[in-house]
């Protein structure tokens, strides 16, 4: 394989993101995972944002985080290198400002955040250091990072839905899933962290592994994650009935006694401040 430039590798990503996922998409079967179970508590907590704080949210998808986050501080900018997700972040009305960008290049002064916030982007970025540089640089002195990070192998959530469409649909289509992995995917432990904000010249690192329930109501809302997820048509009679046998196999252990579901996702969390 030939060696690719860095512009090239960016295409590629923006390419793979693309073709797997639209803004509208991606908020209907994964932010309620990803934004919308505990996340901004956690940002809130760990960035130390306040109402006069300035915060930057970094692959911020559609936009959910950085909404919930807009009703906290000063001001909220999202980011994304994906146009269809900002589309779908900005038709949401706010409160927060949002930008077509790629978080290895920002548009912004230097100095000019109080807070940088990557939640469940971090594992997805090609080029990690040149991203944690970056938000060095658009920090003012004081300012911190803040990265919510999901542990592949221990986010119950993502692995019962996955489970459940390895039942479901041929082998070949659940491998063609893109997997859109940077070089931190696969990472489980804070250690990694601890050295890649060090590298990057932040101090007073804390990083640390936490549990972060995640509740789905009840099994028609996981059916229809899962579906789309999958791309399957839930209508179809015959969809429906083996969704929901595999469905209720996968997420068994995770079922409460009301009907809804508890899944303990695992994350690292971790932040450094801008000496
Ligand atoms: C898993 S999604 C998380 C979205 C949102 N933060 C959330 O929690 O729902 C990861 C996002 O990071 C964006 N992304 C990945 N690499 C990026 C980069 N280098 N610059 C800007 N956005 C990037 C993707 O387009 C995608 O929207």
């Amino acid at each position: 394989m030939p060696d690719l430039t860095p512009e090239e590798i960016a295409n590629d990503e923006r390419a793979a993101w693309d073709e797997a996922w639209s803004g509208s998409l991606y908020e209907d079967a994964i932010a309620f995972i990803t934004a919308r179970s505990g996340q901004a508590e956690i940002a809130i907590e760990l960035g130390g944002i306040t109402p006069a704080s300035r915060v930057l949210d970094v692959g911020c998808g559609p936009g959910i985080l950085s909404e919930s986050l807009a009703q906290m501080a000063d001001s909220v900018e999202g980011i994304d290198f994906l146009e269809t997700m900002i589309e779908q972040a900005k038709s949401r009305r706010s409160g927060a400002s949002f930008q077509v960008a790629d978080a290895e290049q920002l548009p912004v002064a230097a100095g000019d955040f109080d807070v940088a916030v990557c939640c469940y982007s971090s594992h997805h970025f090609v080029r990690p250091e040149k991203v944690y540089g970056e938000l060095y640089r658009v920090l003012k002195p004081g300012g911190r990072v803040v990265v919510l990070h999901p542990i592949q192998a221990e986010t119950a959530t993502f692995g019962a839905i996955y489970q459940t469409l390895e039942e479901v649909l041929p082998a070949e289509t659940v491998a063609s899933f893109p997997s859109l992995a940077g070089p931190l995917f696969e990472v489980e432990t804070p250690e990694p962290y601890l050295e890649m904000l060090s590298l990057c010249g932040f101090t007073d690192i804390v990083a640390e592994k936490r549990t972060k329930p995640c509740t789905l109501k009840n099994v028609e809302a996981l059916i229809s994650i899962t579906a789309r997820i999958g791309r399957v048509d839930a209508q179809s009679e015959e969809m429906r009935s083996a969704l929901a046998e595999a469905t209720a196999a996968s997420s068994a252990q995770y079922r409460q006694d009301d009907g809804s579901y508890l899944f303990p996702d695992n994350i690292i969390v971790a932040k450094g401040v801008k000496p």
